[in-house]
């Protein structure tokens, strides 16, 4: 993803660009620049302590339960090693890229964030080089549940992830413990697999290879409908042989361990390329607290969709045993697994039937903003249609009939969308394709619309195939941000945009 030289020059140096549609000529209000650097200063307090982390990203072999596979890890880890920090405070993170011939960028997903730090190359700092590094520095202005990636290329669909959770100091004391649970389709070094070829086949393929498959909890088969298939009917372009939760397979899965009665918090973040997940437990019940890092009015579920890029966190209080954490692969055929142990007893089957999954699961629609994180009512200034789209004949996915084909350098390759600090802004999804695309948007949590005023806060959602979603976002983080969709394939045929603060 990104590595249009031209472009760096208007992301990075505000240069001059005309802008033929509109009234007048507007700049590109750069990631290097002072209105970048006054909303870092608005964030920071004096005494805000800085915290070290590194990341280094390196060729690794990886054991994931029984299997082992070449890939690429930050610091030999799947996940990497979480970077934990709280509200408010700066992180200061060394990056080092240590892998062979890529370069690399490290983006820190869902945070609202200084632009020149958002680790988009060609946009918002140069690449960096193999032997290289680079030193990321930006408060974190937000509490909840994140994780960082790469944004060049597939590079995400290996093993280059790690949570990233910013802790509220205010929100200890209603449960117990916590786990942080990544869940992640993996391909990377099996059969000679890996991203790279696997977007080439796709692009070899076209659209003609795009087959859905049966799955456990819907998609296809006697069920399918709007309840029990949400996303439509395909579930992905790519077949994964394995699933994941923090980096295991379901035969030699990770286990939480705590004790009956205690409530867990439980941090989920979906880390996979191309697979949404649907999340239960087995005999218990799951009350969602967050999306997206956000709090919400709780709501009480069996199961719950979780598409790539998004985060939830839930609450479960814990009965006695051992206890399945299944997150099956919507659309698809195949699941991750993890355990909860609070008492002695065998563990599951990795194939346990787990009732819960065979429930409709809880949308973004069946929820609300918690009242303090509520988006305040206002009418947009302007309403920016993000209309998706495929080409029916190629491996090409696109935003507004625009995509840069192969990764070529082209000036006009993406869409645009200009705003101006201190607009209230509604970016309207219209999604004509037959998939589902989850869009998310750098540097900003945005308020679905849903016609109260009371969406849910975000900064990536699901919109379903055939379907509009409309979200609402204050501009009052200037810079240049993507906005394009996590499914890595398609962001990578083509389904990115770039969102312009202009002046
Ligand atoms: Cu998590 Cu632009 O990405
Ligand atoms: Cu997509």
């Amino acid at each position: 993803m990104w590595s249009r030289r031209g472009f760096l020059a208007a992301g990075l140096g505000a240069v001059a660009a005309g802008c033929s549609r509109g009234p007048r000529p507007t700049v590109a209000v750069g990631a290097d620049s002072e209105a970048v650097r006054a909303a870092e200063a608005r964030r920071r307090t004096g005494s805000a302590p800085i915290r070290q982390f590194a990341l280094r990203a390196e060729p690794t072999i990886v054991d994931l339960g029984g299997v082992q596979v070449p890939t690429w890890t930050y610091g030999g880890r799947l996940p990497g090693q979480e970077i934990r920090l709280r509200r408010g405070e700066v992180a200061a993170v060394r990056v080092e890229n240590a892998l062979p011939q890529a370069t690399t960028t490290v983006h820190w997903h869902g945070l609202a964030l200084r632009a020149d730090m958002d680790g988009v190359p060609g946009l918002t700092q140069a690449p960096i080089t193999p032997g290289a590094g680079f030193d990321y520095e930006f408060t974190v202005a937000d509490a909840g549940t994140y994780w960082l990636h790469p944004h060049v290329g597939v590079q995400l669909d290996r093993g280059l992830y790690a949570p990233l959770i910013v802790e509220d100091p205010d929100d200890g004391a209603r449960y117990d413990l916590e786990a942080v649970v990544v869940l992640d389709d993996w391909l990377d070094g099996i059969d000679r697999r890996d991203p790279d070829t696997e977007l080439a086949r796709l692009r070899a393929a076209g659209m003609h290879d795009m087959s859905a498959h049966p799955s456990e909890s819907g998609g296809h088969g006697g069920h399918s409908g709007p309840q029990q298939a949400p996303l439509g009917d395909h579930g992905g372009d790519v077949t994964y042989p394995l699933y994941l939760i923090n980096g295991r397979t379901p035969t030699d899965p990770v286990t939480f361990t705590a004790r009956p009665g205690q409530r867990m918090r439980l941090r989920v973040v979906n880390a996979a390329a191309d697979t949404a997940f649907r999340l239960a437990i087995g005999r218990h019940q799951l009350q969602v607290t967050h999306s997206d890092g956000f709090p919400v009015f709780p709501v009480t579920t069996e199961s719950l969709l979780i598409g790539m890029g998004e985060r939830y966190d839930v609450l479960v209080d814990l009965q006695e045993g051992v206890f399945p954490l299944v997150a099956s692969a919507e659309g698809k055929s195949g699941r991750a697994m993890a355990l909860i142990r609070t008492g002695s007893g065998q563990p599951p089957d990795p194939q346990v039937r787990v009732r819960e999954l065979a429930t409709a699961p809880l949308t973004v629609t069946g929820l609300r903003a918690e009242a303090a994180v509520r988006l305040p009512a206002r009418a947009p200034d302007q309403v920016l249609d993000v209309r998706l789209v495929a080409d029916a004949s190629k491996y090409v996915w696109t935003i507004n009939d625009h995509a840069p084909l192969d990764g070529a350098v082209h000036e006009d390759g993406h869409a645009m969308f200009e705003v101006f600090e201190g607009q209230r802004v509604r970016l309207r999804f219209v999604n004509a394709t037959t998939m589902f695309h989850p869009m998310h948007l750098h540097g900003h949590t945005f308020a679905v619309a849903d016609g109260s005023g009371g969406g849910p806060r975000k900064d990536t959602v699901v919109v379903a195939a055939g379907d509009t979603v409309e979200v609402d976002f204050d501009a009052i983080n200037p810079g240049q941000w993507m906005l394009h969709c996590h499914n890595a394939y398609h962001g990578e045929a083509g389904m990115m945009s770039v969102l312009s603060y202009r002046h």
